[in-house]
């Protein structure tokens, strides 16, 4: 399928499903597909999305507590009806070295429960995946960084 153009909408805390997501610009702006970034605001108004009509939505957000953060949903659940357009979803998560060993993070319910959303709005899923970024689960653990010997971050590449 070729697509013209496509909107990300994206949460982020400390930068990662932003980075994610801007990966995926760079990508469709190789292949000449237009792009454009709106963050998933608190204040959501429906003329946020008048007049926008792109061949491809994404939603790109963090997990938290292995499903996907309240404002995402409640974001979700009211974007306007799909039509058949189609759509991806990624949910980055905390992906960790622990003496070494990768230890991929748990999305769990996160990416699925966006793309039933959207299905049930009318869009077409075309993929759901999780994304292994640094923690920032700081409630879980202690802060990272690259002098910590048993638990580092993540390589990126
Ligand atoms: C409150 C909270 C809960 C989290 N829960 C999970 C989780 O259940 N599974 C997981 O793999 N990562 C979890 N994380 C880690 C983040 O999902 C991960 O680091 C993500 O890449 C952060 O992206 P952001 O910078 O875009 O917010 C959690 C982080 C926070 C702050």
């Amino acid at each position: 399928m070729y697509y013209r153009s496509m909107a990300i909408y994206f949460m982020s805390g400390i930068g990662n499903s932003f980075r994610a997501a801007t990966w995926m610009m760079e990508i469709a702006n190789k292949r000449d597909i237009s792009s454009k970034l709106h963050q998933i605001s608190r204040y959501y108004k429906k003329s946020d999305f008048a007049g926008e009509s792109n061949d491809l939505l994404g939603m790109v957000f963090p997990t938290h507590g292995f499903t996907a953060p309240w404002r995402v949903i409640r974001y979700a659940l009211r974007l306007p009806n799909g039509r058949g357009k189609h759509a991806f979803v990624v949910a980055t998560r905390a992906g960790t070295r622990i003496a070494s060993i990768p230890f991929p993070g748990l999305e769990g319910t996160a990416g699925y429960l966006i793309a039933l959303i959207l299905i049930l709005k009318g869009y077409i899923v075309r993929g759901v995946m999780g994304i292994d970024m640094p923690s920032n689960w700081m409630s879980l653990h202690w802060g990272l960084n690259l002098q910590t010997p048993s638990l580092s971050l993540i390589e990126l590449r």
